[in-house]
């Protein structure tokens, strides 16, 4: 089944005024690679967006799907990330344009600093080591490598020293978001700041389909409890980025923008927050 009436998904806009379309689909190193389920999501179920990361070990499959796909690159949103193996100004801009080149595009719409701390040793703070990798991402962002530049799994400290130490303000910060997940204060403070709030691994890596308010809401609404989750993360403005591997799940994980979850079934799902993380965890890095 085709789903073309719903090919464009809302998008939200940056500080820079571009335009991120608020549902993506994301990629991952757990669960392996489909190359038919990405040619589909592009093809069929109108997906515009993808999120990737060296780290995935996919840039080379991926870059060959979304060729395969036909979809214009400027139709397209693809969003890459620099691993902390790679920070440093040099290194920086070096893995960018393998990156790139490992998927054989031009540039990318965003490029994220990954996580707030660097893995290589150096003399460096990490403070000091954030700064100078900022500094090649503002680079490749002046030099139109990188449409717009970001940062994932920064917290307010991370975010208030790069305010201080660089120019660029992160585009977007990239962090973990799902009913048992939800840092309020951070989100408060990125939009304060223009930062767009992206959130990843909106299912909890399904550990929240199984959560009994879920269920009864999806029952309410006749909807799976994934799509009752993307549609309450996408409802609070969040750029939301599910993954699968499963051509039947991507077609249904874009289905949400069909239906409207009423105030009281918002609240009862941001009720569900219980702190914990499923991917990893930044509050404690300096
Ligand atoms: N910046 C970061 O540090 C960071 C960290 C983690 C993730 N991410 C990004 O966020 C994306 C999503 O996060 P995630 O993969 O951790 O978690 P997620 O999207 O919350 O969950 C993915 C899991 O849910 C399953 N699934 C997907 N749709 C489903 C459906 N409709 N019904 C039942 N199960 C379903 C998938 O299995 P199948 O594949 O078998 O369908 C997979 O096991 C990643 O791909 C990545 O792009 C970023």
């Amino acid at each position: 089944m085709t789903l073309t009436p719903l090919l464009r998904f809302p998008k939200v806009p940056l500080s820079n005024g571009l335009q991120i379309p608020i549902l993506g689909l994301g990629t991952s190193h757990h669960g392996g690679f489909s190359h038919d389920a990405i040619v589909y999501a592009l093809t069929e179920c109108g997906v515009r967006h993808i999120d990737t990361a060296k780290r995935y070990g996919c840039e080379e499959k991926l870059g060959k799907a979304i060729i395969e796909s036909g979809i214009p690159r400027s139709d397209l949103w693809v969003t890459n990330k620099l691993w902390p193996g790679d920070y440093g100004y040099k290194a920086a801009k070096k893995a960018c344009l393998d990156s790139c080149s490992q998927m054989g595009l031009h540039y990318f719409d965003l490029y994220l600093m990954h996580w707030p701390e660097p893995l290589q040793s150096s003399n460096c703070s990490n403070r000091e080591m954030r700064t100078e990798t900022w500094r090649a991402l503002e680079e490749l962002y002046k030099e139109g490598v990188c449409r717009a530049i970001g940062v994932s799994n920064f917290q307010v400290h991370h975010l208030e020293e790069l305010k201080e130490d660089c120019s660029v303000v992160p585009h977007i910060n990239q962090v973990e978001y799902h009913p048992f997940q939800q840092p309020k204060l951070l989100m408060e403070y990125c939009r304060r700041e223009g930062i767009v709030f992206e959130g990843y691994s909106p299912l909890a890596k399904n550990q929240v389909l199984r959560n009994p308010t879920v269920l009864q809401i999806a029952e309410k609404y006749r909807q799976t409890p994934a799509q009752i989750c993307i549609r309450w993360s996408i409802q609070n403005r969040v750029v939301t980025i599910p993954k699968s591997t499963k051509k039947k799940r991507i077609q249904e994980n874009c289905q949400v923008f069909g239906f409207q979850l009423e105030e009281s079934d918002m609240t009862a799902l941001g009720s569900l927050h219980d702190g914990r993380h499923v991917s990893w965890d930044s509050t404690h890095v300096e």
